[in-house]
């Protein structure tokens, strides 16, 4: 990133479309396909089936006959074991009448053996780069698996803590998350090397990220002008960077289930965007249209679904069982069948799996630099939201005690989507403080009490609950050990947060607090007068504001991963230091919920806050992030020029080398097509600065900065007044006045 913002809307056709053409190989392949496919091999390739994970799990009579037969197009889960995944595909291939390959889908959000951390911290690190080599391991383990297709980026919107799913996510800014996902796209369909490539999958489209209340599943209460400028961006720039798949969600926007939107799937996803790839429902979503009360029954169901331009079925059945007759009886043109097939199948070219439908299926092996990435990944992921002079922790510390269910327990460092991460490969923070301490240091650790009162659980695909052990605890534990550790220690490291099976899909929470007895424990903890370090791990800013004041710093660690406990260790004792800039903002209240930075200004600014007072502002709004040295902001000023460029010097006072994310955010001052953000943030750059160093960095005001979405889906940039700010996070520092001349842009 050199300082250009990142070309949002800049068009790319590379990559996507290009293939298929009439004439093309891939159009004639094709072409010649569907003349000789039956209506019942046609919606074959629309329908995707769970075959178990291992061959114990599967029927195989019943699977390789539904294979043979052609009437199936694609594979979720299918690979955990590896011999099975390339006996399905030998029955389509080579048993099948015309031998289509088979599509093999799963969810790798942030890796598959190698874990990194979830989204939503991966977000912290303002590192676009990073999250594509992130997602580059990611495709090459998918390949290795025999997965040819992973769900993922996942470009929701955070907006809401109280929704689970923020945990995937980039969190609360359009911008930040659409050049994520765009890397994220890059790293997982160019990364991976050899005969075979990935298709990713921009989900959950479009809206989920504002369900009412954060409840999931839920109506996403969105309108058009928000949807544009918030939620359509972070698809659009995946798309633009060639992303081959869409996944619709399972929310409802405008009244209708986003699996049945035709405005949203049909009209904008393909006819403003012309998206060429093609677009398969969430799990079960199809069949759901009769929960929601939208399909009388799945024959409705399938027909409202295809015609809306949701092209595939995850796991129903109902299109290759119901909507032949809908053909035959005319209730569906045949083409729009004919149509979904073509997108399924360029896809299938596209991948090369006419060519090598078959894995060559390898064993993950964790390799060093993996693991260095992987860390390097929690490192910059980490954000300290706050520090009394008391970290780095001095090397002159003799006893530290390290408190917490968090502090030594593997699962939760692997986070909410972490099919394929081992427990074995974990670095816990204990772990992590083991290895770097020195030798004469004493190290005491005590869980103290469980994460949660409940028995660990994880919801599975199907809704339903799998306990994960872990006795629930009815009533407080005895802190005697606590009391006693934390007495005897020079500093206290506390590993305290939310269970990971409470975060994710179906994760919504009412409240943001710590679960379980763990406030108690931080009360005992406290009570003893010693320095705290408040470590906290949640795939969700909590609202813990007792935590934010009594102790002396607070490192924010998400789900870090597998080399979680590794980083958080080396950034205790100042082997490195921190830089993670939070992607979502910490509220003080849930009531506040849900409130972003980014806010729509008002007519009364200011007012119509909760009665209870001081609820105006976050506890650590969106950008936040401190570091170990100190930077100041000077001499923010307009260079003209052709673009013309917001310049500031940035200088680091402190007495340490360290890295500063330098932020630019923009308001309009007046837009007559609506409200526009009080603030947005439309660019970043990295500064690496020694003790005492300072540097100018500049950001183009070129139209990607200025403009917005209308709500006919045209980018359009005003002339009249702007606020400019180079800052160190959101809702800091003052801005710079700047008029734009240029006249009304339509891209
Ligand atoms: C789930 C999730 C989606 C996932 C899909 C397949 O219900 O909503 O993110 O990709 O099913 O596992």
């Amino acid at each position: 990133m050199c300082g250009e913002p990142f070309r949002l809307f800049s068009v790319r056709t590379e990559g996507n479309g290009a293939s298929g053409l009439p004439g093309s190989p891939c159009g004639v392949r094709i072409e010649e396909l569907i003349r000789r496919m039956s209506p019942g091999e046609k919606l074959g390739q629309l329908t995707q089936l769970f075959s178990g994970r291992t061959r114990e799990e599967t029927d195989w009579s019943l699977l390789a006959a539904e294979v043979r037969s052609g009437r199936v197009g694609a594979f979720i889960w299918a690979v955990q074991d590896p011999e099975l995944r390339n006996a399905i595909q030998r029955e389509a291939v080579e048993h099948s009448r015309l031998g289509i390959p088979l599509l093999f889908g799963m969810d790798v959000i942030h890796g598959v053996r190698t874990v990194f951390p979830i989204g939503i911290g991966m977000a912290c690190a303002f590192s676009p780069e990073l999250f594509e080599c992130a997602q580059r391991v990611a495709a090459e383990e998918s390949l290795a698996m025999g997965l040819n297709w992973v769900f993922a980026p996942m470009c929701d919107l955070a907006r809401d803590p109280r929704w689970g799913r923020v945990a995937e996510s980039c969190g609360e800014d359009p911008w930040l998350s659409a050049v994520c996902n765009a890397a994220q796209v890059e790293g997982l369909q160019a990364g991976a090397s050899g005969p075979g490539r990935i298709a990713a999958c921009l989900k959950h489209f479009v809206g989920y990220g504002s369900v009412l209340g954060g409840r999931d599943y839920n109506e996403a209460d969105v309108n058009m002008w928000s949807l544009r400028n918030l939620h359509l961006p972070p698809f659009l720039s995946g798309i633009r960077s060639g992303a081959r798949t869409v996944m619709s969600s399972f929310n409802s926007l405008d009244g209708m289930p986003m699996v049945a939107n035709h405005v949203l799937l049909h009209g904008v996803l393909r006819g403003e965007w012309g998206f060429p790839g093609f677009v398969v429902s969430d799990w079960q979503a199809v069949e759901e249209l009769v929960a929601w009360g939208v399909a009388a029954d799945r024959r409705e169901a399938a027909e409202l679904a295809l015609r809306a331009g949701n092209d595939m079925d995850m796991l129903t059945r109902a299109y290759r069982e119901t909507l032949e007759g809908a053909v035959n009886e005319g209730r569906i043109e045949g083409g729009l069948v004919d149509e979904a097939v073509r997108r399924v199948l360029r896809v299938k070219w596209e991948l090369g799996l006419f060519e090598h439908p078959y894995a060559k299926t390898e064993p993950l092996e964790l390799t060093a630099e993996k693991r260095a990435l992987a860390k390097r990944c929690a490192t910059e992921s980490v954000v300290l939201l706050k520090n009394e002079s008391v970290l780095p922790l001095s090397g002159s510390l003799k006893t530290i005690a390290l408190i917490g269910p968090f502090a030594d327990d593997r699962e939760e460092m692997l986070g909410c989507w972490a099919e394929w991460g081992r427990v074995a490969d974990v670095v816990t923070l204990a772990d992590g403080l083991r290895r770097v301490l020195p030798q004469d240091a004493d190290l005491r650790v005590v869980q103290g009490c469980a994460v949660t009162t409940k028995p660990k659980t994880r919801t599975l695909q199907d809704g339903s609950l799998r306990c994960e052990g872990g006795e629930a605890e009815t009533s407080a534990p005895d802190f005697g050990g606590v009391a006693a550790a934390a007495q005897a220690a020079d500093v206290v490291v506390l590993a305290i947060g939310e269970p990971r099976s409470w975060t994710g899909e179906n994760g919504t929470r009412a409240a943001l607090g710590l679960t379980g007895f763990q406030q108690a424990l931080f009360d005992v903890v406290a009570g003893q007068g010693k320095p705290i370090v408040s470590v906290v791990f949640s795939g969700r800013p909590l609202s813990l504001p007792d935590v934010w004041r009594r102790s002396a710093a607070v490192l924010y660690a998400w789900q870090p991963g597998i080399e979680g406990g590794a980083a958080l260790a080396e950034l205790l004792l100042g082997v490195s230091s921190p830089s993670g800039r939070l992607s979502m903002s910490v509220l003080k209240d849930v009531g506040q919920a849900p409130m972003a930075y980014n806010h729509p200004k008002t007519g009364r600014p200011g007012q119509g806050q909760a009665r209870e007072g001081g609820l105006g502002r976050a506890a650590f709004w969106f950008g936040h992030g401190l570091t170990y040295t100190r930077f100041v902001y000077r001499d923010l000023k307009i260079q003209p020029g052709c673009p013309t460029k917001v310049v500031a010097t940035v200088q680091n006072t402190g007495d340490r080398a360290g890295v500063e994310t330098v932020q630019l955010y923009v308001r309009q001052l007046s837009c007559r097509e609506g409200v526009r953000p009080q603030q947005e943030l439309r660019g970043i750059q990295k500064l690496a600065l020694e003790a005492g160093q300072a540097a100018e960095v500049a950001f183009l005001l070129s139209d990607e900065v200025l403009g917005y979405w209308t709500r006919e889906g045209r980018w359009r940039v005003d002339a009249g007044s702007y606020w400019l700010w180079i800052a160190p996070s959101a809702c800091s520092g003052e801005p710079v006045c700047y008029e734009h001349a240029t006249a009304p842009s339509g891209a």
